[in-house]
């Protein structure tokens, strides 16, 4: 046995590595050694989870955005950027459609969009969780006052997803306006736990700039948080906006993590998410081989589907809903899992740490 393969063992029998060692996992990463993270992420998540895979219905309810991060395409900035907003009517329409294909989760993802008030956005919450008992409502709105993910939870709110983006405050500062605050954003993550949310954190791979060192406090900062969720995807430069330039994050990095979080937070909700399928055609089928157990389809209109490009050349823009789900059900088949009927809540019981 290599030491990396050492290293890889202890940390699929003790759930953590230090610092050190975890760089080594990084830096000296091989397809042989990706080979047998999978296997044993694999495994975990089987144990686990077995063979069902939660899917969540993604409805991107709005591209405007009041801030103008570095990498994203719906940022402030982007004046070619066609804006859309989905109705209340058009919320529950989708969730609607979402209930008859089998969803249980429905996830309202948008810009930080100064028009969903606290009034609207709750409004809207009540509505779903009366016409959607049995569903869980996850939220990924961005930075909102601690008023407001109040309202938003008493609503009926029970998940919440921020990518915190990177957990070294100088990388954040490449990767946003100085507008955007990194202590401000670990806050809200802080605030939407105590609150009671199922919360979700996450970053990109490959986001400009990024080492293998940023990527260890990545890990670091994850198994210290205990989230319930974790978003990673690659980094996918688009072209009007400053990192059109920066080259991509890669599937196989990607990967590579996702392996690696899965044996650090063995119960975590874990996403092959639509960037990783993006950056490699069979990139969500990997995900799930890699460890991941969640995919979310999405259940946006059609019509606006073109119009929430974070990236370019995003999937499944051109497709309808029931298509997405039956071509990922295929997906999943393929790597011998298949999609579970359920609300999928986190495994992981709300603990009290440092953090609180
Ligand atoms: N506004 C909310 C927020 O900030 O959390 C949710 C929407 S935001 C567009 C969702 C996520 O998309 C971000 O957290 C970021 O990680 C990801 N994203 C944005 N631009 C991206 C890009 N160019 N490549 C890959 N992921 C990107
Ligand atoms: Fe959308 Fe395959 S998941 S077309």
């Amino acid at each position: 046995m290599t030491e990396l393969h050492t290293l890889a063992e202890q940390l699929a029998a003790e759930h953590d590595l230090p610092d050190e060692a975890l760089h080594a996992l990084i830096a000296g990463r091989n397809a042989e050694i990706q080979r047998h993270l999978v296997q044993r992420a694999e495994a975990l998540r089987q144990k686990i989870y077995g063979n069902r895979i939660y899917i969540r219905g993604l409805i991107e309810f709005t591209n405007h955005c009041k801030n103008d991060c570095y990498y994203c395409g719906i940022r402030r900035s982007n004046g070619k950027a066609q804006r859309y907003r989905l109705t209340r009517a058009d919320i529950l329409a989708c969730c609607e459609e979402g209930y008859r294909l089998g969803f249980r989760t429905f996830v309202l993802q948008g810009g930080e969009d100064p028009y969903f008030t606290d009034e609207r956005l709750t409004d809207i919450v009540r509505a779903i969780r009366a016409g959607f008992p049995d569903c869980a409502i996850t939220l990924s709105v961005g930075e909102r006052s601690v008023q407001s993910y109040r309202a938003l939870f008493q609503a009926g709110a029970d998940r919440y997803l921020l990518r915190h983006e990177t957990a070294t405050k100088a990388h954040y500062d490449r990767l946003h306006p100085p507008a955007m605050d990194f202590e401000r954003r670990m806050d809200c993550l802080r605030q939407l736990r105590r609150i009671g949310y199922q919360t979700g954190c996450g970053f990109m791979v490959g986001s400009p700039g990024q080492t293998d060192e940023h990527l260890v406090r990545e890990l670091r900062f994850l198994k210290d948080f205990q989230p319930h969720m974790v978003g990673i995807g690659p980094f996918l430069p688009h072209a009007d906006t400053p990192f059109r330039d920066q080259p991509g994050g890669t599937a196989e990095l990607t990967l590579y993590l996702l392996s690696l979080i899965r044996l650090l937070l063995p119960e975590v909700l874990l996403p092959a998410t639509t960037a990783l399928g993006t950056a490699a055609g069979d990139g969500r089928e990997r995900g799930i081989r890699a460890g991941a157990n969640v995919v979310m389809p999405n259940l946006s209109p059609l019509s606006v589907r073109q119009k929430y490009m974070l990236y370019d050349k995003k999937i499944c823009t051109g497709e309808e809903s029931a298509q997405c789900v039956a071509c990922l059900a295929k997906r999943m088949a393929s790597v011998g899992c298949e999609i579970a009927v359920s609300r999928g809540d986190s495994l992981i019981r709300t603990q009290h740490n440092d953090f609180y």
